[in-house]
């Protein structure tokens, strides 16, 4: 890989560095490998008979001249946009934001800004909601809303439509909608849809064949990205580099190929949490992206052929160094059950000189002269030092810098290795059927028409009363 790439260190979680009960022997990564270069074979033909979408979209120059299109036409005057979407349709879109553009950004006078402030509401918490409407309230004929769900459906977005569309009617006059909202949602199904061809909302497409959480390179994270001056184009060209490599047969050259085959062999081991701690807060948001994909396409009760599994590793994030110090002692001395995946940054966008001046403590001159980079850099050596002396299995991904490109390898790293991984466990990493139930009551609790069989069950089971100990 070249110097401008993520790179995966796998060095400790090999047998040799953590002992032969907790680390991986090449002998065994060997005789796994030609499972899943049978796996990356059948994918990537699976890919020339359209399956697997989400991987083209780095190359879709019609998907990106619409987006670029749409920030052309809604930007000007902006000074917030504020997305509405869940899941998929909002983890995305702030994992994005927080790791390309400054942390206060929202904070930032309207000149050093590189777009309008970003607001992703993916909650129905009426108090944050009611505080966001409060601060939007002066300046809300110049912020945007862009409303974000792949199936139209989705309550807590409905709701959130619904309280924004009557606010806009009423300040600014029902005309003015068109100006405020665009929706960006399935090309021809769903409520939000009928909404767009009945009322002539500007809309955006999620691509067919491309789920929520893989959704990210779509017009659903590119559109709030491009209008806060984020390059895209470079996101994309990160990601296309990364869907190549993912192409490739020969294991050892596939990063996805082998971050998938050590988790999964993990996971049979019995190593089924996986705690993703980036060392970084840029990355931070990230690796809440990553554990909703790990943990909705790969928790499955039915594999491929219907038999009842019930699988899938455990994602967790944990943020360093913050985390040192609340979640170490477990992971150090609890159970041997996790496997660690550090994200590290060689090089800062800023960094902090700690000042030798001054009257400091002889205890604390080991600072005078280092920068916070190089300490939280040492931090993450010295925390992974210590688990591999516990024999916890630790896997690093290597970012040269954060920036557009090496953001767009990681999400298509592990976007692909999620495919990979689906495969290995025999399950389909597209599908989320044990989410549809909670959404089903939710509507019949809520009363929708169509639910009134989920709502007698339901107030029957309520019926009952509650238990409390005091
Ligand atoms: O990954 C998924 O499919 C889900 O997390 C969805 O993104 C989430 O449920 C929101 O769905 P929608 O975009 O249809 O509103």
């Amino acid at each position: 890989m070249s110097a401008a790439m993520i790179k995966l260190d796998y060095a400790n979680v090999l047998s040799a560095v953590v002992g032969p009960e907790h680390g991986i022997s090449p002998g065994e990564i060997q005789r796994a490998a030609g499972e899943v270069r049978e796996l990356v074979g059948r994918i990537e033909s699976e890919r020339r008979q359209g399956q697997h979408r989400y991987r083209d979209l780095p190359l879709d120059r019609a998907m990106v001249a619409g987006v670029r299109a749409a920030v052309r036409k809604h930007r000007p005057g902006k000074e917030n946009l504020v997305v509405l979407g869940i899941g998929g349709s909002a983890l995305g879109n702030i994992a994005l934001q927080t790791a390309l553009n400054p942390p206060l950004h929202n904070l930032l006078p309207a000149g050093r800004r590189r777009g309008p402030r970003l607001f992703v509401m993916d909650n129905v918490d009426p108090v944050q909601f009611a505080n966001l409407l409060d601060f939007l309230g002066p300046g809300l004929s110049r912020t945007l809303f862009n409303v974000i769900s792949k199936s139209g459906e989705t309550a807590e977005t409905a709701a959130q439509l619904l309280i924004v569309g009557d606010l806009l009617a009423r300040r600014l006059g029902r005309r003015a909608l068109v100006r405020h909202l665009l929706f960006t949602t399935d090309p021809e199904s769903g409520t939000l849809r009928e909404m767009v061809q009945r009322e002539g909302f500007d809309a955006l497409p999620v691509p067919a064949g491309v789920g929520g959480r893989f959704s990210v390179l779509s017009a659903v994270g590119l559109f709030s990205a491009a209008m806060c001056g984020i390059d895209i184009g470079r996101l994309l060209v990160g990601a296309a580099q990364m869907s190549a490599l993912a192409a490739n047969r020969v294991v050892r050259k596939n990063p996805a190929a082998v971050l998938a085959l050590l988790l999964h062999a993990f996971y049979v081991r019995g190593k089924r949490l996986h705690v993703m701690m980036p060392y970084s807060y840029q990355l931070k948001d990230l690796a809440d992206w990553y554990r909703q994909l790990w943990a909705e396409s790969l928790g499955k009760r039915r594999d491929l052929a219907g038999h009842d599994v019930s699988v899938g590793p455990t994602p967790i994030r944990a943020l360093g160094a913050t985390d040192q110090h609340s979640q170490v002692q477990l992971y150090r001395e609890g159970p041997n059950d996790k496997v660690f995946i550090f994200l590290e940054v060689e090089r800062f966008a800023r960094d902090v000189k700690i000042p030798r001046s001054g009257q400091v403590p002889a205890p604390l001159r080991y600072l005078c002269g280092a920068s916070l980079g190089r300490l939280l850099n040492a931090e993450k050596r010295a925390t992974e030092l210590a688990l591999v002396a516990s024999s916890r299995p630790c896997l690093t991904i290597r970012f040269p810098q954060v920036n557009e490109q090496t953001v767009g390898q990681f999400i298509m790293l592990w976007e692909a290795a999620t495919t990979i991984m689906g495969g290995l466990l025999n399950v389909n990493p597209y599908d989320q059927p044990a989410v549809q139930l909670g959404k089903d009551y939710t509507f019949a609790l809520m009363g929708r028409e169509g639910y009134e069989q989920q709502a007698r069950q339901l107030s029957r089971q309520t019926a009952r009363p509650g238990r409390y100990l005091v």
